[in-house]
Formats: structure tokens, C-alpha cells, sequence
């Protein structure tokens, strides 16, 4: 019986490690992304931001206009018509095929592909990241980075910034990260639907199987 339970401590174990969220760690000036896969309003927010201010020089290919107008109940009409500036069909790839090459020699080095940027570095980096633009009249394009010293990219979102005041910029950077986070995993929230389900199936099976165990050693004992 005590087996019995901690097999299913232990099977519950890494969702509960999950669910306690991990720290932000050594980045400097640490901010915690405000991650929520599930607030819907918020990456699309995030998915406008990343299709205008960062798609004109990073990639994201792993993802396609298609399953993210679905996944975030975007129209694909609207996506059509407002988010696709490369391609016309739908079912393409969020990538307009840049020439590295050459992004290598305008800014020093090529702008990566994002799609899964969030898993590499990990949110509270990337939205740290953003957040940490600062003027450096040393540096080709007068900005360097708190959290990426000497990096090549431009502060594309410094009108964005100026525009909403710090609060306001936050929250936009949030949504925009909250977006990066759903793209680096777009199954992500199906996958944790389905978690739930298989926990609660377990659950329910224990009562079960400990019943049987119970009137298997009844005359054993
Ligand atoms: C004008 C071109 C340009 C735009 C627009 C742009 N970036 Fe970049 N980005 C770059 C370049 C170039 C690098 C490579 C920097 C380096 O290696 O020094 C980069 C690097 C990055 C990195 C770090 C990648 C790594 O090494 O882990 C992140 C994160 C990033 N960009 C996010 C964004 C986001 C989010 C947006 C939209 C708000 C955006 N970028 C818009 C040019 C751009």
C-alpha cells in the first residue's frame, strides 16, 4: 500500500514541480515573465507585436499562420489579410526566407530564428532581454543590452517604449513573450489538458487497485 502511494507521489511529482514554477536564476536583472498560455487576449496581442516589430528580420518557422489563427481564435481571414506580408497561402511557414548572408553583413551578425527561442534561453530571459535596452553611443546602433552584452540588434521596440511608458511597455513585452512561449510549444496546452486527465485517471484507478489489494492478502494475513 505505501508503495502503492509513492508511485503515484512520484508520477505526480514532475507536474507538481512544474506547477511551483521555476526562478528566474542568474540572468542579471532578472524580471519573471508573466506567462499564461491560456489568456488568450494577451497572445494575440503578443502575435500582433512579433509579426510587426520582429518578423521584418527573425524567422519563425516551426510555426504556421494557420495554427496559430487556430490555436489562438484568430480568423485566418484576419491573418491573411493583416499578418501575412511573404506569402499568400495560409499553410506557409511564418518564414520569409531571409538571406543570413547578408543579414550577417548589415548588422554584424544574422538575426537567429525565434521559434524556439523561448526554450533555449527561457522566458524570463527573453522578456528580460526586451526589457533591457539602454542608450550606448558607443555601439553601431547607439543601444546595448543589460542582458546581452554588445548585442548586433537594433531596440526595434524604443518607440513602443516611449509611446506606452515603462508600465504600458511592460505589459506589451509580457504579451509578446507570453507569444514566444506559445510558439516554442505550440501543443503545450493540449499536452497539460491531457495531463490533467491522465492524473485523474490514475486517481481514479487507485481506489481499484487498492481494493483488490486489499481482498487479495485478506486471508494471508
Ligand atoms: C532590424 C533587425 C531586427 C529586428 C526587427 C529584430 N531583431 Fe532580434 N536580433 C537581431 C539581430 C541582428 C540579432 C543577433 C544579435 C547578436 O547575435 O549579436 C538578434 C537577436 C535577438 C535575440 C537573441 C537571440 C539569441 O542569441 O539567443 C532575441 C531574443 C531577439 N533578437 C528577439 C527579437 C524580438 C522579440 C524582436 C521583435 C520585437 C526582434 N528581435 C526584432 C535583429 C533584429
Amino acid at each position: 500500500m505505501k508503495k502503492l502511494f509513492m508511485m503515484l507521489m512520484l508520477m505526480l511529482s514532475p507536474a507538481l514541480v512544474q506547477a511551483a514554477g521555476v526562478t528566474c536564476g542568474d540572468i542579471p536583472h532578472c524580471h519573471k515573465a508573466p506567462v499564461d498560455l491560456h489568456n488568450k487576449e494577451s497572445l494575440q496581442n503578443g502575435a500582433k507585436l512579433f509579426i510587426s516589430y520582429c518578423m521584418g528580420c527573425h524567422s519563425a518557422k516551426y510555426l504556421r499562420y494557420e495554427r496559430m489563427a487556430q490555436d489562438l481564435d484568430i480568423d485566418p481571414k484576419l491573418v491573411a489579410e493583416y499578418m501575412m506580408f511573404t506569402t499568400d497561402k495560409v499553410g506557409d511557414a511564418m518564414d520569409p526566407k531571409f538571406n543570413q548572408k547578408d543579414q550577417a553583413k548589415w548588422f554584424g551578425n544574422a538575426p537567429p530564428d525565434l521559434s524556439l527561442e523561448t526554450r533555449l534561453r527561457s522566458p524570463d530571459w527573453v522578456y528580460t532581454y526586451l526589457l533591457n535596452f539602454y542608450p550606448d553611443a558607443k555601439r553601431p546602433w547607439g543601444v546595448n543590452n543589460r542582458v546581452f552584452k554588445d548585442v548586433a540588434m537594433p531596440h526595434v521596440l524604443g518607440d513602443l517604449e516611449e509611446e506606452l511608458g515603462p508600465e504600458g511597455y511592460e505589459e506589451a513585452v509580457g504579451d509578446l513573450t507570453n507569444f514566444m512561449t506559445y510558439m516554442a510549444e505550440p501543443i503545450r496546452t493540449e499536452r497539460e489538458r491531457l495531463g490533467i486527465f491522465v492524473l485523474l485517471f490514475l486517481a481514479l484507478l487507485f481506489v481499484p487497485v487498492y481494493l483488490l489489494n486489499k481482498e487479495y492478502w485478506k486471508d494471508v494475513k
